[in-house]
């Protein structure tokens, strides 16, 4: 196995205008990096083109179907990642639909990978997106970590600059994710260069 450090991509999954997701993920991203264990790459959704109609042949017969010019970028980074961090927003008690669409335009890119969550909402913190992110991650064969992070009432916590006002107990569940996410990414990594059973 190679010595270079483990990938993590970090993916901020709104794309409206005047989202949170970007403040959210920058301080995910910084705890991220304070953690050392991986090499952070931060992708927002929003600088790729992600249209809602797929690939005529489902992905399970076509895992690299031809995509959108504006998603190469995007596919590339995805394909490089060895772990995920999903930063999503509660939309209708579920995930933003831009982020279904990334998740549905790939295939391998999340095959036997580990995955994390940052969640923040109104009520319910993310979590009822994160309960569904599991769910459509089991189909894909990723691996889901435990621990997570959650804001409810995210703009209660954060101040105008975008800093936490009592920083200590997320960056505490932020490490706790990392830790299992790490574990989990090692474990798959060595894994993925076994030969895959059906
Ligand atoms: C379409 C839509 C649906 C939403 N549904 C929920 C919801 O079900 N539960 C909740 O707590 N907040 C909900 N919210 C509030 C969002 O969590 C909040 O606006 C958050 O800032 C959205 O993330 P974003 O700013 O990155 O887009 C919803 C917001 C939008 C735009």
């Amino acid at each position: 196995m190679s010595n270079a450090p483990l990938k993590l991509a970090v993916i901020i999954g709104s794309v409206r205008e005047g989202r949170f997701g970007p403040v959210v993920a920058a301080w995910f991203a910084e705890q991220a990096r304070r953690h050392g264990s991986f090499e952070v790459d931060v992708i927002d959704l929003a600088e790729a083109r992600i249209p809602l109609e797929l690939p005529a042949v489902p992905p399970a017969l076509d895992p690299d179907p031809q995509r959108p010019e504006g998603m190469t970028d995007l596919t590339r980074r995805l394909s490089a990642a060895d772990a995920f961090v999903i930063v999503t927003p509660d939309y209708n008690r579920s995930i933003p639909a831009s982020l279904k669409a990334v998740i549905d335009w790939h295939f391998t890119q999340w095959d036997a990978k580990a995955i994390g969550f940052v969640g923040y909402s109104g009520a319910s913190g993310g979590l009822l997106a994160i309960e569904h992110l599991r769910q459509i991650f089991n189909e894909l064969n990723a691996h889901t970590v435990r621990n997570y992070v959650s804001f409810p009432r995210y703009y209660l916590l954060f101040d105008d600059e975008g800093r936490l006002r009592e920083p200590e107990e997320p960056a505490a569940a932020a490490t706790g994710m990392l830790d299992q996410l790490h574990w989990w990414a090692t474990a798959l990594a060595a894994a993925r260069s076994l030969e895959a059973v059906g």
